[in-house]
């Protein structure tokens, strides 16, 4: 059923691009001016993605098997297709008041209605996707359905959704985050220019905490947690507020006591050495809330990143993280406090990059941020893995990180109480219905 997680995968992206759309419109009908240019990259965006691969692999694939199984199908895929057949038209006259909005004859409110109605009928057709149509695919469609099913959704080579195809995505969808408002978007372009590197596959043991223990007073925080990371791999730390996420990161980079246990970092046992020489052997910490240093200029920010590092390589270190991320580069000179939230993230990252981590620390890198940024942090978590950066990321969002993740633990009341692969926790009934609200 790798088809139906790439189906829910696709609907997450089209879900973030209509919150988007919303954010937008509520803008507008207070009066910030439309920028056609946006607009047309998010309209671009879904007239590729939605009508050219998302919809032709339902109507193509799925939904005739299903069909062929079940009879009451019908009234549901009836409904679905005729509103796959309409969405160019719906797109195409959103173009057109688009195009009257922008030349004065439509007025701003007017075009956020017929945003806000589009968006509406979008994740209304998102919504019978996921509750009947899904979950009726899953129980009648048989082994050698979803065999061939899936073959079609994996195959990388097709022109409309293989690899080739995801990339055109891709940069469509950095452009509509360029193109995004301040409030909403990076105002530059990010993960998009990163280099691919090399995928290093899973290859010797990092670290090792074996029974962590820590306390605030008398309350014990971590229970005797048990984790390993292994060089080039990301790993997920999963669980909900006051689980212990930051007391263990916290623990692990040695700014709060280790009451029990024991660490081992590439080897050597680093129990008992303060925060300053772990960091020095190369755990770096990206922290909870980004804590930049507000007054202090982007430049200065990155600066304190290396204070570990030899002065002779931090001039070309930050060159790199400002190939990664453009917008600091621009803003190099100015009070970090005056970023947008999602900007701070990616100081706050490339903070921990200039201390060149062999382990990087990442505690909950997309709170507070919009939709649509999230999708660019973990966009830069992924271009990172790529690399082959090993990296350790805590997250409340558990989808989204499970969904990059070579493996994650799930975390409850300070005690790991499951751990398998990215996929693995995905599909676990219990995460499903404690994290993903499913
Ligand atoms: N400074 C502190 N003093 C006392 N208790 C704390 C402190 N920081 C966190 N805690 C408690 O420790 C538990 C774990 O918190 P935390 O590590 O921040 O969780 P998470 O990052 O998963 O949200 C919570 O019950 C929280 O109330
Ligand atoms: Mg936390």
């Amino acid at each position: 059923m790798e088809s139906l997680r790439i189906i829910s995968e696709e609907h997450r992206n089209l879900w973030r691009i209509a919150t988007t759309i919303d954010q937008v419109a509520d803008e507008m009908a207070g009066g910030s001016p439309v920028d056609p240019a946006f607009f047309h990259s998010i309209f671009d965006y879904i007239e590729q993605f939605m009508d050219g691969c998302h919809h032709a692999k339902e109507d193509d694939y799925l939904f005739p098997a299903l069909r062929a199984r079940s009879a009451e199908a019908a009234a549901v895929l009836d409904r679905l297709q005729a509103e796959h057949r309409n969405g160019p038209e719906l797109l195409k006259s959103l173009r057109v008041q688009l195009a009257a909005t922008a030349g004065g004859s439509l007025g701003n409110a007017a075009f956020a209605e017929a945003l806000r109605i589009y968006t509406q009928s979008l994740k209304a057709h998102i919504r019978t996707e996921e509750k009947d149509a899904m979950p009726l695919a899953r129980e009648v469609l048989t082994a050698e359905d979803w065999a061939e099913i899936d073959r079609a959704f994996l195959d990388n080579e097709d022109p409309l959704f293989g690899d080739k195809a995801r990339a055109e995505f891709r940069q469509l969808f950095h452009r509509i985050a360029s193109l995004a408002p301040d409030s909403i978007g990076l105002g530059a372009t990010s993960a998009g220019q990163l280099q691919p590197g090399v995928t290093s596959g899973p290859g010797d043991i990092l670290l090792k905490v074996a029974g962590m223990e820590s306390c605030y007073g008398r309350i014990k925080a971590l229970k005797g947690i048990d984790l390993e990371v292994r060089k080039g791999e990301l790993v997920a730390l999963v669980g909900a507020n006051g689980a212990g996420k930051t007391t263990f990161l916290r623990t692990l980079s040695g700014v709060q006591p280790m009451s029990a246990g024991r660490i081992v970092f590439d080897g050597d046992d680093i129990s008992k050495l303060r925060a300053d020489q772990r960091m020095r052997r190369g755990i770096c910490q990206s922290p909870e809330g980004r804590q930049v240093f507000g007054p202090l200029s982007i430049e200065d920010n990155l600066r304190l990143g290396a204070y570990t590092q030899p002065k002779t390589q931090v001039a070309g270190d930050m060159e790199k993280v400002f190939t990664m991320f453009p917008i600091l580069k621009e803003k190099r000179h100015l009070p970090a406090g005056t970023l947008s939230g999602g900007q701070q993230q990616m100081l706050a990252i490339g903070r921990a990059l200039m201390g060149r981590p062999k382990l990087l620390l990442l505690d909950e890198p997309s709170m507070g941020l919009a939709p649509l940024l999230v999708e660019e942090v973990f966009n830069v978590v992924k271009a990172l893995k790529a690399e082959g950066m090993t990296i350790f990321l805590v997250e409340q969002n558990a989808f989204a990180a499970l969904a990059i993740a070579d493996r994650g633990y799930v975390l409850e009341t300070g005690s790991i109480t499951l751990t398998g692969t990215g996929q693995e926790l995905i599909a676990n009934e219990q995460v499903r219905a404690a994290y993903l609200g499913m």
